[in-house]
């Protein structure tokens, strides 16, 4: 069975996410979504939220299954008996960090490889900070969070104004 892990902090998700789950999940048996629980990021969303949203947008693809993580992302892959980890590239500034995350993978496991897969053009400009910055400042998250859980982050983060 050929397992994929895609990992990332997902605060929140967004419809770039999503399109790299689907698309993940065309070509592999099992892809777990793996959210890292003891982020230094200190994210807005809770991890409760974060795989609320994450379990809601992909509960039509039968072959994913949203989990979290702690430690270290290699550690996951092997007890998920992995032997990949997906992660998105959109631009060329991302390249630095990814380049650096998979060469550390690599070292600490190498029997799992990271695959790039490239974004859709049409997400190519989209990332959670974004999507955070247009809904505190009013503007429309269509298009840019899947439907189903856009009114719960567009009231969350109105919330957090609020406070
Ligand atoms: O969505 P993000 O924030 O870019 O995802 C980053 C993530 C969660 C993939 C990365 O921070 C991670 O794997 N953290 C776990 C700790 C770890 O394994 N570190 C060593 C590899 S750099």
């Amino acid at each position: 069975m050929n397992i994929a892990v895609y990992p990332g902090t997902f605060d929140p998700c967004t419809n770039g996410h999503l399109s790299i789950i689907r698309r993940t999940a065309a070509v592999f048996d099992r892809v777990y979504v793996a959210i890292l629980n003891n982020s230094g990021k200190n994210p807005l969303f809770t991890l409760e939220e974060r795989i609320d949203y994450l379990k809601r947008i992909t509960a039509d693809i039968p072959n994913v299954e949203v989990e979290c993580f702690s430690g270290l992302l290699i550690d996951y892959v092997h007890q998920k008996n992995a032997q990949v980890i997906i992660r998105g590239l959109r631009a060329v500034s991302d390249f630095e960090y990814e380049f650096q995350m998979a060469l550390t993978n690599r070292k600490l496991a190498p029997d799992v490889e990271t695959l790039f897969m490239a974004t859709e053009a049409r997400y190519s400009y989209l990332s959670s900070s974004i999507v955070k910055e247009v809904a505190a400042l009013g503007g429309c998250l269509d298009d840019l969070v899947p439907e189903c859980i856009r009114a719960d982050i567009e009231e969350k983060i109105n919330k957090m104004g609020e406070l």
